[in-house]
């Protein structure tokens, strides 16, 4: 038999309650999150060519501090930043030169760059009861997905999960892509809090006034058209105003277009792709641009925004990524000032929770993954 679909409509049919308020600063929660959701799941930690061979990099990936190492040929490994003889951490800067060994300063251990095994152990002369081959570095899984670098603290790792929509930037050239700006700013908010702003857009007509120029249906409060088909403007199939057909400070690109993308992508004019908890990609026609959280305590939080450009682009006269970054930044700092504004309300002793609207779904729906991470048995 037959079934006559109703339209489909992502909107809720309910207003479910949101987190506990607590969950926005309380240290123990945080401490839960860090022990499932960042201790189990791939954690962008930038772009591979950003990584110069012979040279390594202090992460912080939850609770802990990884170094990243990338050997003189191009090998790419990670471990956790602490000595096996007792305990010192082996890399003190964000950023250090990387040769065949690691050692440590503190009583010159040493461990091979490229497994961490155990080479010698400077003054110190073990007995036979000493294995060298139980006391390598310990190590953290690493992939390369689209030229970022992941990595990841489980023990058994799964692979980059399928759910999270990868294949849609198989139509961009992103391995070959070149950074051109960054943007570093320390928020004064949980991670979760940006997430949930990345999550709807009913704060947009307030609080993006140039982005609802650039996106018409974000100005009916609106995430995308098929929402509250009702509601969304005409646009004739396109996403962006008449005439824009990328972020850049004047719609127009700003360099070529790639080559490979389907109409749909080219008529969307941008592409997001989500990768809980650490990173968002939004892929254009011309330029890509990725930005990365780092939750640095219960109530802050780094955010790290990059734009990647073909190298033709970044190579044309005159050519300014901070000029084409700008509108972008605009955006970012807009919703920055909102979660911190949302953070200093969820502070307060009188609030307990609040309700979800229909229009925030895709909340619900990272609450719910929240949640089932937390509810996951903790590993040893
Ligand atoms: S703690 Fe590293 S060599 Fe002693
Ligand atoms: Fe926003």
């Amino acid at each position: 038999m037959t079934r006559h679909q109703p339209p489909a409509s992502p909107l809720l049919d309910h207003c479910p309650p949101t987190l506990p308020g607590h969950a926005y600063h309380s240290a123990d929660w945080f401490a839960q999150e860090q022990r499932t959701i960042w201790a189990r799941n791939w954690v962008a930690a930038g772009r591979l060519a950003d990584l110069m061979p012979g040279s390594m990099r202090r992460l912080r990936v939850g609770a802990a501090s990884v170094i990243l190492c990338r050997a003189t040929d191009g090998g790419l490994s990670a471990f956790h930043n602490v000595c096996r003889h007792r305990g010192a951490e082996l890399c003190g800067q964000d950023a250090a030169p990387l040769g065949r060994l690691i050692a440590c300063p503190y009583h010159a251990w040493s461990y091979a760059a490229c497994d961490g095994h155990l080479v010698a152990t400077g003054h110190a002369c073990p007995t036979s009861d000493f294995r060298r081959e139980d006391h390598g570095l310990l190590p953290v899984a690493v992939t390369v997905w689209s030229g970022f670098v992941l990595v990841n603290l489980s023990r058994d790792p799964g692979p980059l999960h399928p759910d999270m929509g990868l294949g849609s930037l198989d139509n961009w050239p992103m391995a070959d892509l070149v950074t051109g700006h960054r943007i570093v700013r320390d928020l004064a908010c949980n991670w979760k809090v940006f997430w949930e702003n990345y999550n709807e857009c009913l704060h947009c007509p307030g609080i993006h006034p140039e982005l609802c120029d650039m996106v018409p249906v974000y100005g009916r409060g609106l995430m995308a058209a098929d929402e509250a088909p009702e509601r969304a403007p005409d646009t004739g199939g396109r996403v962006l105003r008449e005439g824009a057909v990328s972020w850049t400070p004047d719609g127009q690109p700003c360099g070529p277009e790639f080559p490979g993308l389907t109409p749909e992508e080219r008529q969307n004019g941008f592409n997001f792709v989500t990768l809980y908890p650490a990173m968002y990609v939004v892929a254009h026609v011309d330029h890509v641009r990725a930005v990365r959280l780092e939750p640095t305590g219960p109530e802050s939080t780094r955010l790290t925004a990059e734009w990647y450009f073909p190298a033709g682009t970044l190579a044309r006269p005159g050519f300014d990524a901070a000029e084409i970054a700008s509108f972008a930044t605009l955006v970012i700092d807009q919703d920055g000032a909102a979660a911190e504004m949302n953070q200093r309300g969820l502070r307060s002793p009188a609030y307990q929770r609040g309700r979800l609207m229909p229009e925030e779904y895709a909340i619900a729906d990272f609450h719910a993954w929240v949640l089932g991470q937390m509810a996951e048995e903790e590993q040893g």
